[in-house]
Parts: structure tokens; sequence; C-alpha cells
């Protein structure tokens, strides 16, 4: 049933390309436009949306983090992402004129349903996002989008993860079509590139040896930091949250920018940090400021890890390694950029003899407070 891998966390690696394939699958019509009659909440009501919290735990919560980025540029709606435990327990600020976004793999998570609960009690629309058929969490949301990703079944969240981000951006583009002008056409192009992205991880699978290599190299070391910028934060977070789940080594992520307040007085000789480098073409000059921190931690010892699009040649004076990924447009990185701490968490726990598929303390589904 592993399909001839040794772990089914490796094989669910592998399944990527087909997650984010299966769960972009029938949600276009033949002129290249969302349809998402699923929702069964009517379009007047998605109009009238002011604003969108996305509610989830862990893993599923970094898939909101980057969704907050991507449907805020495409929609100017504004997005908050609460991790699910806070919101419920905080008073939120909801009302009717708030669609409340939940992204659960097994639609099980305990705190997650809760916070679905009060926010109905208050009289907000939801919408799950969501892996398991039947699952507690879409049986009571008002309305359902299935990730695609097919069963899960290693403790640690690959596939399923790619399948959330994937599906937020599916609704943050039908928001957008929803907005209409400019909005629906930049949601077209999207859209489109989505679709080539399938192809783009399955490429990226075949090209991470060195990866392997590199973790094979690592089963001593004490921590690792990842740092990442804008979509590449949370990507940054799930790096370092696959890390300590797979291979118990203390690692974190930080926003890049974050460095200079604080986390770079734990750069020393020798510290492994991997960065995840926004492309060339991220608005707001963010990848020639990344490039400067790799730059800052690289004077000061630190062995640099840098995840670059290919073709970006301004990483390679201060990488120390250069994991490459294939192009796409910035918001969308994250369906690539993960992909090689995915396999670096794995190849590290496996290089360590850990059991990568039932990691210790840790359940699939948490399904209690
Ligand atoms: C991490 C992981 C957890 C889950 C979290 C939410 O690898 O698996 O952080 O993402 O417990 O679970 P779901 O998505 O089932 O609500």
């Amino acid at each position: 049933e592993k399909g001839g891998y040794d772990t089914f966390m490796e094989k669910e690696i592998n399944e990527q390309p087909r997650a984010v394939g299966e769960t972009l699958l029938g949600r276009t019509d033949e002129s290249g436009a969302l349809v998402l009659d699923e929702l069964r909440i009517p379009e007047e009501a998605l109009r009238r949306v002011g604003r969108i919290t996305i509610v989830a735990c862990g893993t599923a919560a970094y898939a909101g983090m980057v969704a907050k980025y991507a449907i805020e540029r495409w929609t100017r709606i504004p997005v908050e992402v609460a991790l699910a435990h806070e919101f419920r327990y905080c008073d939120p600020i909801v009302d009717e004129q708030t669609l409340v976004v939940s992204i659960s793999q097994s639609g099980e998570t305990m705190d997650t349903l809760m916070a679905v609960k009060h926010a109905r009690e208050l009289g907000a629309q939801t919408i799950a996002i969501c892996n398991t058929h039947g699952s507690t969490i879409p049986r009571e949301s008002d309305a359902v989008l299935y990730t695609h990703a097919g069963p899960e079944v290693a403790v640690a969240s690959t596939k399923a993860f790619l399948a959330q981000i994937t599906a937020c951006y599916v609704l943050g583009l039908y928001l957008a079509q929803l907005r209409g002008g400019s909005y629906a056409d930049d949601a077209k192009a999207v859209m489109a590139e989505l679709q080539e992205v399938p192809a783009k991880i399955e490429a990226l699978l075949g090209s991470l040896d060195r990866v392997r290599e590199i973790a094979r190299f690592m089963a001593d070391t004490r921590a690792v930091l990842f740092l990442g910028r804008q979509v590449g934060f949370p990507v940054a977070m799930e790096g370092a949250l696959k890390l300590k789940e797979l291979a118990y080594i203390h690692a974190e992520g930080f926003a890049a920018g974050e460095l200079k307040h604080g986390p770079i007085a734990l750069i020393e000789p020798g510290q492994p940090v991997f960065i995840v480098v926004p492309g060339p073409d991220t608005p707001h000059g963010l990848h020639g400021k990344v490039v400067s921190n790799i730059q800052e931690i690289r004077a000061r010892g630190a062995r640099t890890l840098v995840i670059a699009q290919e073709g970006d040649d301004a990483v390679v004076p201060f990488a120390d390694e250069v994991i490459r990924v294939p192009r796409t447009s910035p918001m969308l990185q994250p369906l690539l950029t993960t992909v090689p701490l995915q396999v670096f968490a794995l190849e590290l726990s496996t290089a360590k003899g850990l059991d990568v598929d039932q990691p210790r303390n840790l359940a699939k589904s948490v399904t209690v407070e």
C-alpha cells in the first residue's frame, strides 16, 4: 500500500503533483473562469463579504498564512489568520459580513471545529477547506471546498498542505472573479499559471538528490533556522515544523525582516540556515532584501542553504548550497519552495533511524481540545 516507497510520507510527498492537480480539476469552465457551484453560499452573500478570518492549526494554519497574502492581493478583502484554539477564546470580532474559512486535512480537529461552531453562533458564513469527505467540520459548516489530495496516512502533513494552499488560491481567485473588472482578468491569468504548477512539482521532485545528501550529512545537527519573507515566511515555519516533528531537531522559522530585530544573535559559525528566496520579480524589491539577509548571515559564519528560483544568480556568491525550484509567479511559489524542505526533513529523520510515519507523541488527528 506504500506503492513501492519505504514510508507513507515519501509516497505522499511524491503524490503532490496529483494532489495539486486534482484540487484544481473541474474548478474552471472552458473559458478559464472559475466555477465553484459546490460552495452553496449565494454569490450576493459572497460579494458582501467585508472581511475573512481563517481558522486552523499547525500546518493548516501555515496554509492559511499563505492564503492571507494571496487573497488580500487578489481581492483587497482584509484577511486575518487565527490559530483556532486562540480564536475561540478571544471574543473574536465576527459578524454577518465576516467569512470564516476553516482549513483542516482531517476535518476532525477539535480546536478547529469549536472555532467554526463559535463563528456560526456569531452569525458568520463558514466555509470548510477539508480533505476528508463526510467529516465533522464540513458537516458543521455552511459550505465546503474539498481538497482532493487523497487519504494522507503519514502523521506529518505534506500533500494535504499543498492541496490546502491550492484550494485557498482557488477560493481567492473565485472571490476576485466575483468582484469583477480587473480583478477578474487577473484571476484568469493566475489560474492559468496555477494549472502549470503540478508539472513543475514533478520536475522538482526529480531534482532533489543534493538535498537528500545534505540531510544525510546533518544527522548530528542540533538546531536549524529557516528564513522566508512574504509567502516564503509561512514556508519557513512549515519547514521548521517538519524538522521538529520528524527529526526532533530544534528548528525555528523567521520572517527574514525580523533577523536584525533579534534572531541574528543566534548566528554563529557553522549554524545551518535555510533561506527561502522570493523570485526576482517579487514586488517591492523583496528579492534584493532577502539576498542582503543571506549576505549578512554568511558574513557571520552561517552555513547558508538557499532555496532559489532557476536562473536567480544573485544568490550564488552567498550560498553554501543552492537548491533550485522552477519559476512561477511570486504568489504561487510556496507550492514549490515547500517541497525541498519536506524532503530534507524526511531524509534527516531517516538518517537518524526514526519512525518517519509515526513521530513520537503525535497523532494524525487531534480530536481533543
Ligand atoms: C503537521 C500536522 C499538524 C496538522 C494540524 C491540523 O505536520 O500534521 O500540524 O496540520 O494538527 O490538522 P488538520 O489539518 O487535520 O486539522
